[in-house]
Parts: structure tokens; sequence; C-alpha cells
């Protein structure tokens, strides 16, 4: 009897330790996709679907993909769950708006498709929540346009190594380009808000993009606005914690950290900083050298512009004179990549709106950037703006007060209400 039940433990025990392991590298998986940011909404259920999306035709609603077999895809099938992730076509046929970025999920490996399905079937609970009916225009919510749009910008499945590359740089490109999605943010968009490209082949691959408001500085090695100045290792430590001594992840990026990328394994972060920093430059900068000036006059009271005075007043306890603040927490704006960009998007938002919680895995940070949304007016915010980028040796142009009043008009102040979601 006392065998009975020992055998009987083991076999519980190992089917236990099998399970989790075939579930656990699905769930990996799906942490490097970082289904659940789009899938899911603040305060919902892991999955459940319902967050909101803008797209060029119109007001895009997630859908459900936990295995309820009436809302969500418990009634999908390998073949129909495969088919709707690398090619963007739901079971029933109807093909997906590339919100969903299945052409960069393209790049999945079937063997990865297939633990992705084990996952979502057998370890995601089912959630019974009806899908929202998208928002879109009637002229233009006819989906059959989009599978000419399929076939023209979405690559075939699969993922074909660089066999003149090692082993590090092909898992590198494997997650960036495919599972990690890297571009559908990173990358510019053409005139039919198709990446301009998909991998690392083309020099417009990261090379910078604005999207929802957020712009997406460029991930190629440009010496000033790109990764140029950092390390490997330094790349790897901003992607698990959020932070290293050039900058802090914010904006839309503050979900890739919430969410997917500190889940990664070191290697896995290893092999994506060595793929990131193989991308040659697009532009040919000087790399950024301090100009100590700015601190001197700001330390002695010399405060010849409204902006300097701005940022006297309202950043420089936590920035420091010398605009390199207190890193890795308080990020330095002297030198900072997303400071001297050309495009200002993401400068002037974080001002306006604030930066919103950074978990990485489960901790939160202790700071935050405060808004200023309702102490300064469009003109000042651009004045504290254009200081900052021309500050410290930083070398960017100014910003105007219309580029203040036109994101303010279609931002909203950053909230504590974010996606950071349990996935079991
Ligand atoms: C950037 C946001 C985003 C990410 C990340 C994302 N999805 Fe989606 N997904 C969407 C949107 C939007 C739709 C609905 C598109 C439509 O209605 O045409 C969708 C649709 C789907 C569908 C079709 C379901 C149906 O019946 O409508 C499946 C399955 C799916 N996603 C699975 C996944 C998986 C698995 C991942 C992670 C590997 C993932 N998605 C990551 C935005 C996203
Ligand atoms: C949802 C949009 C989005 C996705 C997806 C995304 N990023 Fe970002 N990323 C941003 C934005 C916006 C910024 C600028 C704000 C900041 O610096 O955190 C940024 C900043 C960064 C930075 C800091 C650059 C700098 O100069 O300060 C790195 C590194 C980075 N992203 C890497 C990645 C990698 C690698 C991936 C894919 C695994 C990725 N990002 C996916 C939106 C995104
Ligand atoms: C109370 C301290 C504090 C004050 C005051 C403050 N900041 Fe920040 N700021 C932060 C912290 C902390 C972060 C990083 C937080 C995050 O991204 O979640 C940050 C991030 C930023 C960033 C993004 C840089 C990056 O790489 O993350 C910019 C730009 C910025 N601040 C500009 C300003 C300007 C301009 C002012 C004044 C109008 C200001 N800050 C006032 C604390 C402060």
């Amino acid at each position: 009897m006392k065998r009975l039940i020992l055998a009987a433990a083991l076999l519980a025990g190992f089917s236990f330790v099998a399970g989790a392991m075939a579930n656990e590298k699905g769930e990996y998986l799906a942490r490097a996709g970082d289904c659940v940011a789009c899938h899911s909404v603040p305060g919902g259920r892991a999955f459940a679907g319902g967050l909101k999306m803008a797209s060029p035709v119109g007001t895009l609603y997630t859908t459900n993909i936990t295995p309820d077999p009436e809302t969500g895809i418990g009634s999908y099938t390998l073949e129909d769950f495969d088919r709707s992730i690398r090619r963007g076509i739901a079971r029933d046929g109807h093909r997906l708006y590339p919100a969903m970025p299945y052409p960069s999920y393209a790049k999945l490996t079937g063997s990865d498709i297939a633990d992705l399905y084990d996952y979502f079937m057998h370890d995601v609970p089912a959630v019974r929540q009806a899908n929202r009916a998208n928002e879109i225009p009637p002229f233009l919510s006819p989906r059959w346009p989009l599978a000419v749009w399929n076939v023209v910008y979405t690559p075939s499945p699969g993922f074909t190594p660089d066999p003149s590359k090692d082993a590090q740089w092909n898992r590198g490109a494997y997650l960036v380009e495919g599972l990690g999605h890297c571009g559908a943010c990173h990358s510019p968009r053409g005139t039919a808000w198709q990446e301009k490209s998909l991998d690392a082949r083309d020099s417009s691959f990261l090379a910078g993009a604005n999207l929802d408001d957020w712009y997406a500085p460029s991930l190629r090695a440009n010496q000033a606005t790109g990764l140029g100045s950092w390390s490997q290792g330094e790349i790897a430590e901003f992607l698990k914690t959020g932070h290293n001594r050039h900058a802090v992840a914010y904006g839309s990026m503050g979900d890739v950290i919430n969410n997917s990328t500190p889940y990664l394994t070191d290697s896995d972060l290893a092999a994506i900083a060595a793929f990131l920093a193989s991308l040659p430059a697009t532009e040919a900068e000087t790399a950024w050298v301090e100009d100590t000036s700015t601190a001197q006059a700001l330390l002695s009271g010399k405060t010849d512009t409204a902006g300097a005075a701005l940022y006297v007043s309202a950043c420089q306890t936590c920035h420091r004179a010398n605009g390199a603040a207190a890193p890795p927490y308080v990020p330095p704006l002297a030198g900072n990549p997303t400071v001297l960009d050309k495009d200002p998007a993401s400068l002037i938002n974080i001002v306006l709106n604030g930066s919103w919680p950074l978990v990485a895995k489960g901790r939160p940070d202790a700071y935050r950037m405060p808004q200023f949304r309702e102490q300064l007016k469009d003109r000042q915010i651009a004045e504290v703006v254009s200081f900052i980028r021309g500050a410290w040796g930083n070398k960017a142009g100014a910003v105007s007060p219309q580029e203040v009043a036109a994101l303010r008009k279609s931002t909203q102040p950053s909230s504590d209400n974010i996606v950071v979601l349990k996935m079991r």
C-alpha cells in the first residue's frame, strides 16, 4: 500500500514537473511577446482583452485571448492559432488589423507557436468577457483590403538565421525582430502604416519612430541620438531593470519594462544587446561632450533665459544643475539620447504628463517624474524643454508652444492605472 502511494505521488510529481516545464516555456514566450500588455486592461483579468488602441482607420479594441470557448480563443486549434499569430487571420477567416504585430510575429518558429498555444490553452484561466466592437467608420471598416496588405507586408512564416553571424546574434535577432516586436514602436512606417522594414537587412529597421505621441528613439549605433554610446551591458541592464546610467524607461517603453523584458534570462538579454549593438549608425553624429558652462551659470544664479529660470525652479532639485541627476533612478538630461532626438514628442509628453509607475518584475520604483500639465503653460513648457535641449553640451533644436499645445490636446496625464499583470 505504502509503495502504491509512493508510486502515485511520484507519478503526480512527474506529471506536475512535466506540465510545469511545457507551460513555463510558453509563458516565457508570452512574456517575450508582451501579449499581456495589449490584451488586458488596467485592473482587468489577464488576456481578457478590451484595451483601446488607436490606428489610422479608427479605434480598435484588443480581443479576449483566454481559452473561453465562446468569448475567447478556446475553440482555436493549433492551426487556427498559428494562422492568427503568424499570418494575421482569425479563426473565422477575417483579417486582423496590424495593430496586432503579426508582421513581426511571422518570424516565430513553429515550435515556439506550439509552446505558446499550449500555454494559452492550459495555463491561462478562461475568462468569459465579450469583445468590444471596433469604432471604425463604415467606409473604412471592410476588412478585405487587409488581405492585400497582408500579402504585401507580412513575411512568410519562420525565421531564417543569418549564417554569417554567430548563434548569439541570431538569437538576439529572433527576439527583437520576432516576439519582442521592438520595430512596432521603434521602426518608421510607410504610407500604408507598414513598418518600412522588419529586419536587420535594412537601415530603416529600428531607426526611430513616433507612435501614439511617444517618440521611440533609434536603437542603432548613432552616437548622440541612438545607442552608440551605450555598452552592451548597459543595454541589457536597461531592459532588465528599466534604468541605467544614461536613462530611465518612460512612456510606452514603460509597458515593455512592466510586463516583458525584465522576465527574460540574462543570456537572452545579452543576445538582444549584442544584436542591437551590431546595427550600424544611420547618421554621422559626434558623441555628446559635456559643456560645463551651463552648470556654472545655474549655480552662480545666472539664468538669462526664461527656460533656464524655469529649470532652476521646477526641475533642478531632481535633475541637478549639471543635468547629470542621480542615475540610475533619476535620469540625466545631459547627453540623454531621448533629450537629443530631433523629434521632441517624448520630452514634451513626459513634462506635460509625468511618468507612470515603473514596476520591473513586480518591484515598483520609488521615484517618478511629476506632471507639469497644470503648473506650466504651453509657452513655459516649450521654454524649459528648449533649454534642456541646448544645455550642458546638448545640441538639439528648440521646441515651439504649438508643438506643446498639440500634445496637450492629444494626451492625458499619466495615472497609477497601468497594466502590470500576474499571468497565472
Ligand atoms: C501591440 C498590441 C498587441 C500585442 C503585443 C499582441 N496583440 Fe494580439 N491582437 C491585438 C489586436 C489589436 C487584435 C485585434 C485585431 C483586430 O481586431 O483586427 C489582436 C488579435 C489577436 C488574436 C485574434 C483573436 C481574435 O479572435 O480576434 C490572437 C489569437 C492574438 N491577438 C494573440 C496574441 C498573442 C499570443 C500575443 C503575444 C505573442 C499577442 N496577441 C500580442 C494586439 C496585440
Ligand atoms: C510600445 C512601444 C515600444 C515597444 C514595443 C518597444 N519600445 Fe523601446 N522605447 C519606446 C519609447 C517610447 C522609448 C523612449 C522612452 C524611453 O527612453 O524609455 C523607448 C526607449 C527604448 C530604449 C532607450 C533608448 C534611449 O535612447 O533612451 C531602449 C534601449 C529600448 N527602447 C529598447 C527596446 C527593445 C529592445 C524593444 C523590444 C524588445 C523595445 N524597446 C520595444 C517604445 C517602445
Ligand atoms: C521630483 C523629482 C523630479 C522633478 C522635479 C523633475 N523630474 Fe524629470 N524625472 C524624474 C524621474 C524620477 C525621472 C525618471 C522617471 C521615470 O521615467 O519613470 C524623470 C525623467 C525625466 C525625463 C526623461 C528622461 C529619461 O531618460 O527617463 C525628462 C526629459 C525629464 N525628467 C525632464 C524634466 C524637466 C524638464 C523637469 C522640470 C520641468 C523635470 N524633469 C522635473 C524626476 C523629476
